[in-house]
């Protein structure tokens, strides 16, 4: 039994026949219509969400399965007490797999050692965030063509975004990948990460002003300041608005740069971008639907 913790989990061989898998379910939905007849879905949702929730949800439904779960902590027994191990345990007599999104780094992990039906991480804590980085791969992957030979630039909160974390880990295996880390000096990407692509000789640069590299990028990707993560109120005021995309900033980017971002969003991203042809994030949450149909079949090994 397989389950997925990280985006590391599985190899690029795997995560290419993955994608090749998400993009035959975008194709032919119908083929795939069945495959998870009588399967059972739990979402364990201890943090709130709307993509990944819904999309999971969507995604077994479109797979003829069905969804049973909560979104939210206070209506599980973890408000009397419950632990994630206990509740797995439960869970496994009524599913067949689960996704889980818990507000504390290695939930999900805790929660997979006990479990006896695969476990999806859904997001722990600002730690990662596998499904969102299979479909923001899925995302470059059909739009560019390829996952190597790019100038990645990754801006916002980076020390707490998870969904950053879980992607540099992932880009970090193909081949030609240039970063660029994009952040107030507060929000700067962990030394732990910086540390890895060290060891591996991938070169990155750290900026502070968006403006002054934008030019240089294939691809952008905005995140959020997270606010939920923030010891004080006033350090996030602060820093909320330190970056917003808009029209005059995109003049100097690239024609062919794709604009992504793991959404929700708040300020970082004007809407007035939002027409503009570079800008992905809608189409990205589409693709999140279809690479999700496409792990559950792997992971319940429906394919
Ligand atoms: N991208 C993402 O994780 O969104 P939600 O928090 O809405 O699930």
């Amino acid at each position: 039994m397989r389950h997925l913790m990280n985006p590391l989990d599985f190899s690029v061989e795997e995560l290419d026949k993955l994608f090749d898998l998400a993009n035959d379910i975008e194709k032919n939905p119908e083929k795939y219509a069945k495959k998870c007849a009588g399967k059972k879905l739990a979402t364990c949702f201890y943090e709130p969400s709307t993509r990944t929730r819904l999309s999971f949800e969507a995604a077994m439904i479109n797979l003829g399965g069905s969804v049973i779960g909560f979104s939210d902590a206070n209506s599980s027994s973890a408000a009397k007490g419950e632990s994630v191990s206990d509740t797995i345990r439960v869970i496994s007599c009524f599913a067949d797999i689960c996704a889980m999104r818990h507000p504390k780094e290695g939930a999900a992990m805790v929660a997979a050692g006990k479990s006896k039906i695969p476990v999806i991480n859904a997001g722990d804590g600002g730690h990662q965030h596998p499904t969102q980085t299979l479909t923001d791969l899925l995302t470059i992957r059909s739009l560019k063509g390829k996952l190597d030979h790019f100038t990645i630039g990754l801006c916002g909160d980076l020390k707490f975004g998870r969904t950053v974390h879980s992607l540099i880990n992932a880009l970090s295996r193909y081949e030609g990948i240039r970063f660029v880390f994009i952040s107030p000096e507060e929000l700067r990407v962990p030394d732990y990460i910086t540390e890895m692509l060290r060891e591996k000789d991938i070169p990155y640069a750290e900026v502070i002003k968006l403006e002054e590299v934008i030019g240089a990028l294939d691809l952008l990707y905005m995140t959020r300041v997270q606010r939920e993560r923030f010891f004080n109120e006033e350090d996030y005021v602060r820093l909320k608005d330190f970056y917003i995309l808009d029209k005059k900033k995109l003049a100097k980017a690239n024609q062919n740069m794709l604009i992504l971002h793991p959404l929700p969003r708040v300020n970082e991203i004007s809407v007035e971008v939002d027409d503009d042809p570079r800008a992905v994030y809608f189409e990205q949450v589409q693709y999140g639907v279809y690479v999700r149909m496409a792990l559950i079949l792997t992971l319940l090994e429906l394919v």
